[in-house]
């Protein structure tokens, strides 16, 4: 049995307080299930030098890979703020390499949450590996 969406939210803010944002005071948390119920999780992790900086999503999808986990069902990611923390484009399309049927779960500060898929929702007509296969002959 799997947890519960809003579990998984749950989870993904507790994250909150291990966020490294000194320069955006805007965290960030995640975590990201797997089809054999393991979950990773993640926090967005900042640098003085801006661009550096390393999104929740994209942290725990990166731990996830490291360890050997690419089957990816769902995901929770979580903010401090009213609006619903809509993860960004580059983590949208991360995600979709591995799983562009991804159940997305995004929530907002009073840990309310809607659930769509990133496929269908975040990133139609998305680019991914299949896509490299699709060359013309020259
Ligand atoms: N951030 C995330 O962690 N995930 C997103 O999808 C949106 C943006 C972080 C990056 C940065 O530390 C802060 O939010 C403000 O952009």
């Amino acid at each position: 049995m799997s947890m519960s969406d809003q579990a998984l939210v749950e989870l993904a803010f507790t994250m909150l307080e291990r966020s490294y944002v000194p320069y955006s005071k805007f965290p960030v948390g995640a975590a990201l299930e797997c089809a054999d119920g393991s979950v990773f999780t993640g926090c967005n992790v900042e640098n003085a030098a801006y661009g550096s900086t390393i999104c929740a999503e994209r942290t725990a999808l990166v731990k996830a890979v490291s360890e050997g986990h690419r089957d990816f069902v769902r995901l929770a990611v979580v903010g401090n703020s009213e609006d619903y923390c809509w993860p960004c484009g580059s983590c949208r399309q991360m995600l979709y390499e591995f799983a562009p049927d991804l159940t997305v779960l995004v929530a907002r500060a009073n840990h309310e949450f809607v659930r769509l898929s990133l496929g269908r929702d975040l990133l139609p007509y998305g680019f991914g590996p299949l896509s490299l296969t699709q060359q013309e002959k020259s």
